[in-house]
């Protein structure tokens, strides 16, 4: 097992990955029983494994990722008496998690909370970081707050039961840290790409540490997003309009095939595209992150048109005005935030996705 922490504004948190969903009640603070919120996947296949204590489930799915979502747990919440002294643990991957952690930072002001982090995607990006909340109409994670939960558990043996897309969906978040800052992990991943689609275990386990490494050091300097965190969102502005041009769509078996890591690995080849439009990446390191990403069995050909991405993109505009932090790569294993217009971005997605 190896532990991360990270000493946030309100309180520490210690990540530990590699540990088990059987020893959390030495993580939950004693002679206290938690209340535990999950989804119904996760509770079909390790209910069996959560600690004593009342469980709250969800349904799944990113539409499901809503204030409605909240105000219903909030109610269940009050409905069970639960105090200031309670304590909440969610059991589940990322949409769990973000839910997670906004009710249990706006219940009672605020009440003490931990997670397990189920899925691949949660444990190396989503559980790890303070950051949660919902989407609201049609803007992703629009209400939130920045909290950090006092620990999250990375139980390598649960991602066994994970679909193979989600574990190609944790991937890409995977590739995104080592895009934006570590070399010698993206040619680890690219030497054990098999590996790693076989959940290997020192592979899974290099992959998942490396990553807790990067977010945490990386919060740890900017936990609330004014400057090194924003490279974390590589591969997101493009990606979250994939995103949410996949979710719109009505054929259940295309939303089976969304999933966030698979529009993110979208978004990073358009935003490497755009790093070498912009003089800082060669052709060849373009052909690079999209052989490892396509190696991953992730998508890294848009099937929407450009005016489909600019609209949807221009949603984030209700977030940050006319201009926008993008994020390139300078050079593989080196991301550069700049400001740019969305004229500019705009132009930029015409030129290449017509
Ligand atoms: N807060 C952050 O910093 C942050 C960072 C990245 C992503 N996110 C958010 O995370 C969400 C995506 O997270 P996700 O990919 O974990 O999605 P998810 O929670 O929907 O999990 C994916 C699917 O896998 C199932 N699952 C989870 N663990 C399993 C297991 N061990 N065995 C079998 N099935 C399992 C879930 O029930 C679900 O159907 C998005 O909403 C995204 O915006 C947040
Ligand atoms: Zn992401």
């Amino acid at each position: 097992m190896k532990t991360f922490q990270v000493n946030g504004q309100q309180g520490l948190s210690y990540i530990h990955v590699g540990e088990s969903l059987s020893n959390i009640n030495s993580y939950i603070p004693p002679g206290v029983t938690p209340v535990i919120i999950t989804d119904e996947n996760i509770k079909g296949l390790y209910g069996n494994k959560f600690p004593d204590g009342p469980v709250l489930t969800i349904g799944t799915g990113e539409k499901i990722k809503t204030l409605a979502t909240v105000e219903n747990l909030l109610k269940q919440l009050i409905s069970l008496y639960c105090d200031r002294g309670s304590f909440i643990l969610g059991i589940g991957g990322g949409i769990v998690t973000d839910i997670v952690g906004f009710v249990a930072s706006i219940f009672l002001r605020g009440v003490r909370f931990g997670f397990v982090s189920t899925s691949l995607l949660s444990q190396v990006d989503a559980s790890v970081g303070g950051k949660n909340g919902v989407n609201l109409s049609a803007f992703k994670n629009m209400v939130g707050v920045f909290n950090q939960p006092e620990f999250v558990i990375c139980d390598l043996d649960l991602l066994k039961t994970l679909p193979k897309a989600e574990i190609s969906n944790g991937l890409a978040e995977i590739v995104k840290h080592s895009l934006i800052c570590d070399a010698d992990l993206l040619a680890f991943i690219e030497n054990n790409r098999q590996k790693a689609l076989d959940l290997d275990r020192d592979t899974i386990f290099r992959l998942v540490a490396d990553s807790v490494a990067i977010k945490s050091r990386v919060v740890q300097q900017d936990e609330k997003e004014s400057g090194e965190r924003r490279k974390l969102n590589f591969g997101h502005t493009i990606g979250h309009a994939v995103e949410k041009l996949n979710q719109d769509k009505s054929n259940k078996e295309q939303q089976v095939q969304a999933g966030h890591g698979r529009a993110v690995s979208l978004g990073m080849v358009a935003a490497a595209l755009f790093s070498q439009k912009k003089g800082m990446l060669s052709q060849k390191d373009v052909d690079r992150i999209t052989a490892l990403l396509k190696g991953l069995n992730l998508p890294v050909e848009l099937d929407y048109k450009a005016d489909q991405i600019i609209k949807a993109a221009s949603r984030d505009k209700k977030k940050q005005g006319s201009s926008l932090y993008f994020v390139f790569l300078e050079c593989l294993g080196k991301a550069r935030v700049e400001k740019i217009s969305y004229a500019e971005m705009n132009d930029f997605i015409t030129s290449v996705f017509t």
